[in-house]
């Protein structure tokens, strides 16, 4: 299912850079947190918002029969060419939109994953129906989602972003707002599933990279496309230097490598489990 990026902001803002370069930083969570989900062999799974695998890649490893989706073009060509290059043939990357799965059936996965992905969709209640839709009865939604004002990286970069850029179209629900219990409880519910069948936990992904803190702000400033839109509306302002100094202050003093020369940067994020 294309959709056409010049009335999509959503996927204009995904395609914009390269989402590969900071998901390099991400791999040996993305493999821990897999670990963890109990994935067999065989074992049916949806990656929503897969972006070029980080999670979809061991989950396929695993034996797991993996569909990624992900709203962006480049990084479904992206996870494709990562698939083939591992060799595995149980893990297929294709475009779609986790706000209208129309191409996916009813009851179609056992586990549904989504790390930093589906939380950026526009319309949370339509991705909750959607999420809640494909999963079979006795499957499994796991959602990773960042925290609105939790002092670690991510919720920092994306709180400082927002500072330099204009206001949000009106009826924009932040992306943030799934990291909120009670804004989760009430999208899964309104979907059919009980509250009790909601378990919440925090968790910790940690950014690894073979730079200084200051490097790793080049990289989102070039390639992550919230940092990038953040850093054009700091330019019209006159104000990129400035934000590039709020950044670099960030990510130093987040740095808990003690090499000078490298970065490692743990961020919490919320851990939600759905049993459907
Ligand atoms: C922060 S990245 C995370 C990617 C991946 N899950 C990971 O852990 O590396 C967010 C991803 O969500 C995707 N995305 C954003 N909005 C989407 C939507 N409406 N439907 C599907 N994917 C979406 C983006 O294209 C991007 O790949």
């Amino acid at each position: 299912m294309a959709t056409d990026v010049t009335s999509n902001p959503n996927k204009a803002l995904w395609e914009k850079g390269d989402f590969t370069r900071i998901a390099e930083t991400m791999r040996e969570s993305g493999e821990a947190l897999v670990k963890s989900l109990g994935v067999t062999e065989g074992l049916k799974v949806l990656d929503l918002g897969s972006g070029d695998g980080t999670t979809a890649l061991p989950a396929a490893q695993l034996g797991a029969d993996v569909l990624a989706v992900d709203i962006a073009s480049n990084l479904v060509a992206a996870g494709n060419a990562r698939a083939q290059s591992a060799g595995l043939t149980n893990l297929r990357f294709q475009e779609g939109d986790a706000c209208d799965l129309r191409d996916l059936e009813d009851d179609s996965f056992d586990l549904v994953v989504s790390i930093f992905g589906a939380m950026f969709a526009p319309k949370p209640f339509d991705v909750a129906k959607e999420v809640v839709r494909v999963t079979r009865p006795g499957g499994r939604i796991v959602m990773g989602n960042w925290i609105p004002n939790d002092p670690t990286l991510v919720a920092q970069i994306l709180k400082t972003s927002s500072a330099y850029s204009p206001p949000p179209p009106e009826g924009f629900v932040s992306p943030m707002t799934w990291g909120v219990e009670s804004d989760v409880i009430a999208r899964l519910t309104a979907a059919g599933v009980p509250e009790e069948s909601i378990s919440f936990e925090r968790d910790t992904y940690t950014f690894n990279y073979a730079g200084t803190p200051s490097e790793l702000v080049a990289e989102f400033r070039a390639y992550y496309g919230p940092t990038m839109n953040a850093f054009e509306a700091a330019s019209a302002d006159g104000r990129e230097a400035d934000l590039q100094a709020e950044l670099e202050a960030l990510f130093n003093s987040q740095n808990t490598n003690p090499n000078g020369n490298a970065t490692s940067i743990p961020a919490t994020f919320m851990r939600v489990t759905v049993m459907v």
